[in-house]
């Protein structure tokens, strides 16, 4: 069985939408949860988080990142073709409930998998204070998505190019603060690379808010048996494909995530050379 590509474009440089034909993934797909696809027989395995489903047309749409030889060859396909693999939906769906006020923080293309979180925690009666922030004005995308499932939405851009001029961090350490329009913050949720979500985490461990990050370990199988994905929360080992992608943002060890996630870069760099020319 293979799945057809009804879509793909460019949404901002580098940065590419793809919708899918998977049914029985958009059928049972939940905000915070993934996919683990595989171009062709011979293709590695890589997750993407779904960043939106719909169930009645049996589409799910992800958001990638051209960064490598995996991402390049997805990212070289066009809409009618296919791919041989689509397993999910896989990982532990978001929380979602009446929390109150709540923050949800995309960084770069964090914004993606922060989108149907945000739309739900709106849905389910939350005010959503939505916070999304890229290098520069000309790489940030949804924001017409985002400014939907939000009740209020900021912008950041770390060279000034739209709204606030820095980080995310400033924001939300203003909102804390100050507790925006609306008071006290109840919860935040940031996903993003690894270096913001610990800069988060930081910002709101003082203030005593709970925090959730989504962790990107590296992951080959997504049933918890490899080990690939393997993460420190509170000092015990998890899988992040089946206790996570979620988790207490206070509590996780990022500096072992990020030198796990650097653990493969010459045979990356390798494999990159091809396409490379
Ligand atoms: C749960 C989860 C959800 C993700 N969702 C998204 C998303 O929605 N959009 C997006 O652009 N990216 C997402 N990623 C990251 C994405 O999987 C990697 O960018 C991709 O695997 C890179 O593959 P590559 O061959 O193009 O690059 P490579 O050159 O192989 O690797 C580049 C970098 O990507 C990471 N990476 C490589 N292989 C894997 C792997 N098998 N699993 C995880 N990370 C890997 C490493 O940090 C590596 O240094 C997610 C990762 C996880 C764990
Ligand atoms: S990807 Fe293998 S245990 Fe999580």
């Amino acid at each position: 069985m293979s799945f057809t590509i009804l879509k793909k474009h460019e949404l901002v440089p580098t940065v590419y939408l793809m919708g899918i034909a998977a049914p029985r993934v958009a059928k049972k797909a939940m905000p915070g949860q993934f996919v683990i696809l595989r171009i062709d027989e011979h293709g590695e395995r890589i997750p993407l988080t779904i960043a939106d489903f719909d169930a009645q047309t049996g589409t799910i749409t992800l958001i990638f990142q051209k960064i490598g030889k995996t991402t390049r060859q997805l990212a070289s396909l066009a809409a009618g073709g296919s791919i041989a693999d689509v397993a999910g939906p896989l990982g532990k769906p978001s929380v979602i409930e009446k929390f109150g006020t709540v923050i949800c923080v995309g960084g770069g293309v964090g914004i993606a998998p922060i989108f149907p979180i945000a739309r739900a925690l709106k849905s389910a009666g939350n005010r959503v204070i939505s916070i999304i922030g890229a290098r520069s004005a000309d790489i940030l995308f949804w924001e017409d998505r985002m400014n939907e499932a939000s009740s209020e939405l900021h912008i950041t851009t770390d060279d000034g190019t739209k709204g606030h001029h820095g980080f995310v961090t400033e924001v939300v350490q203003n909102l804390l603060e100050h507790g925006g329009h609306s008071g006290q913050i109840d919860r935040v949720i940031a996903i993003g690379p690894p270096v913001m979500m610990r800069a988060v985490a930081s910002v709101t461990k003082p203030f005593g808010v709970k925090t959730v990050v989504s962790l990107n370990p590296i992951m080959v199988d997504g049933t918890g048996m490899c080990g690939a994905c393997r993460v420190l929360v509170g000092g015990e080992t998890k899988f992040a494909c089946v206790d996570g992608p979620e988790f207490d943002a206070h509590e996780v060890d990022y500096t072992l995530l990020m030198s796990r996630l650097a653990m493969y870069l010459p045979e990356e760099k390798e494999a990159l050379e091809p396409y490379e020319h």
